[in-house]
């Protein structure tokens, strides 16, 4: 499924593994941190290699809801964007405000850095447990935002791991059609 924005940028959803595209920048679902985790998180550092490990114990950890950028070493992908999502069941209270700035500074961090293409996980709807139903929308909504935001940015994909959020994230971009 794919969509195309006014300024012609795509934004599409795809069945597959994050670590195997050849986009400018993959995001990855971190945890404060970042060295490194199960998930997406384990997934990309065993695909980047271990210098990956090494820059990212420069970077001091990374808040909630912030991103941060790295190179993407063994990575088909040139960059990655780290972003800590909310604990669905955590103690913040404004998860889906800080749902929403996960995607938000990763594209700002994309922008900056002249990526015109980037990758998204489903941020926080593993591990952390942030349902399907609800993370979705937000993360649509606010690359939507993005992308207008930032007219350089030419192509985000929504990489998902499973049928079942590929399904979500293809509802929810139908809506835009
Ligand atoms: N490519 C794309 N998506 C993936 C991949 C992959 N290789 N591996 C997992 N996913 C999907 C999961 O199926 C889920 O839909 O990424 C989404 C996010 O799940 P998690 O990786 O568990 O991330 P999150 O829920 O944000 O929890 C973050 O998990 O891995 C740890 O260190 C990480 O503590 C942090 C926490």
């Amino acid at each position: 499924m794919k969509i195309e924005t006014n300024h012609s940028q795509t934004i599409s959803a795809v069945l597959g593994d994050i670590t195997t595209l050849s986009v400018d920048a993959i995001v990855n679902a971190a945890n404060n941190s970042l060295l490194g985790g199960g998930g997406v998180d384990g997934a990309i550092h065993r695909a980047a290699g271990p210098e990956l490990l090494a820059e990212c114990r420069t970077l001091n950890g990374c808040k909630t809801g912030e991103a941060k950028l790295t190179s993407g070493y063994h990575l088909p992908a040139k960059y990655v964007i780290h972003t800590v999502g909310p604990r669905y069941f955590g103690p913040e209270e404004n998860k889906p405000q800080l749902l929403a700035s996960c995607y938000r500074n990763s594209l700002r961090l994309a922008s900056l850095h002249h990526i015109a293409s980037i990758a998204f996980p489903s941020i926080s709807t593993g591990v952390y447990h942030y349902p399907l139903t609800e993370a979705v929308p937000i993360a649509v909504r606010e690359v939507l935002s993005g992308l207008e935001e930032y007219p350089d940015i030419k192509e985000v994909i929504f990489v998902c791991f499973n049928k079942e959020v590929l399904d979500c994230y293809e509802k929810e971009l139908c809506k835009l059609k």
